[in-house]
């Protein structure tokens, strides 16, 4: 008897769960419909009627009435027995004015740009080839570079996506024994702000391509770290700043393959002082899938992603979308070992699974 065959037969639920995870598109899709209609924030914080909203959407009452339905379905919002609707605290998180809004990481990730390649998801899985590149002829970041409002889109998306880390990070890391830190592919500044704002003596180094870098200025004014704080336009495929003791990198790697991310680590390695440390902060597979139903820990004892397979998906859109991959422990111990690191701890981050702090120094 294998271990599946140890769990009650629920052939119900079993079709559930396909069924479920065949719709998840279009489940993907409402959400997108949601924030481009604005419903969040049409809602608000008091529950509203379907007419009302699409009224102001500048939609059919009718269909609105479908859309809302279909989002309370879903949860994130509800209706209550007058029939009004109003957010639940998930779909608050819908709403571009929430503190830790999600809209533009649902405007990105549901944008036929980034799914378009998941259609070839197959030839991807057949041939190692990067989907994307076929699909719009040229490779993921080349395609930002010449669409600036996807690529502020996308700086946006990733800021909202780091809410947590940047969060967290700060409290889980001894940053206090450091001088400087340069995030390397560090975006908008968001989790370099995050840092700073925690540790006063810290000063620190944004690198980023230009393009990458076109909202961290906002950060910076936004954290008032104008004088603690640098931005450095390079390609860290040709070098990495020198000045710091401490490289953060965190959601990189995962996008480039192990002879990319080789790269990135050496061109750290070369810059890296006596006694300075790599800081890697990425999802770290189990060596064998570990549970990935979502009431599980989303992050063992061990650091391995287990948060509802997200961390799975995300390694097919490395796959399909930039030719990257998310990596087991044993995965960055070689990479790392190629770039003259070795990696010294792997660590969840608490709060902000699925990440952990991989922490490197020189061999
Ligand atoms: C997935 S985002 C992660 C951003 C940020 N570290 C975070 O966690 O929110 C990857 C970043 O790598 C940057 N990047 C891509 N190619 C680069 C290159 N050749 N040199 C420097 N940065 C690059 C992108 O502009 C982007 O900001």
């Amino acid at each position: 008897m294998t271990t599946t065959d140890v769990r009650a037969a629920d052939p119900a639920a079993d079709r559930r769960l396909i069924v479920g995870m065949a719709f998840g598109g279009m489940a993907a899709q409402t959400l997108r419909a949601a924030v481009r209609l604005r419903v969040p924030e049409l809602i608000g914080e008091t529950p509203r009627r379907a007419a009302d909203i699409a009224a102001e959407a500048g939609t059919e009452p009718q269909t609105m009435t479908r859309l809302l339905r279909a989002l309370a379905a879903l949860g994130v919002l509800v209706q209550d027995a007058s029939g009004s609707f109003s957010a639940t605290p998930a779909g608050a998180l819908l709403d571009p004015r929430h503190p830790h809004s999600l809209a533009s990481f649902v405007r990105v990730f549901t944008d036929p740009v980034a799914l378009r390649a998941w259609e070839h998801l197959d030839d991807s899985v057949r041939t190692g080839e990067i989907a994307f590149d076929a699909v719009f002829g040229t490779d993921f970041f080349r395609h930002l570079a010449q669409h600036p409002e996807l690529s502020q889109a996308f700086n946006s998306a990733m800021s909202q996506a780091a809410g947590a880390a940047a969060g967290a990070l700060p409290h889980a890391y001894d940053f206090g024994r450091f001088g400087s830190v340069t995030d390397v592919g560090g975006g908008a500044g968001t989790v370099l702000a995050g840092v700073l704002d925690a540790h006063p003596r810290l000063t620190g180094v944004v690198y980023d391509t230009a393009e990458g870098l076109a909202q961290a200025p906002t950060t910076l004014d936004r954290h008032r770290l104008g004088d603690r704080c640098t931005l450095r336009a390079g390609d860290f495929f040709r070098s990495v700043p020198e000045g710091s003791d401490l490289y953060l990198i965190k959601s990189v790697l995962h996008d480039w393959s192990d002879d990319q991310a080789v790269t990135i680590l050496r061109h750290c390695r070369e810059v890296l002082p006596a006694g300075g440390r790599v800081l890697v902060v990425e999802p770290v597979l189990p060596d064998i899938v570990g549970p990935v139903r979502p009431e599980t820990a989303a992050t063992d004892a061990e650091g391995h992603a287990a948060d509802g397979g997200i961390t799975y998906l995300s390694d097919l859109n490395m796959l399909v979308n930039v030719g990257g991959r998310e990596r087991t422990r044993k995965d960055f111990d070689a990479v790392c070992h190629r770039a003259g690191l070795r990696v010294l701890s792997v660590a969840p981050l608490t709060g902000a699974a699925p990440y952990c702090l991989v922490e490197a120094a020189a061999q």
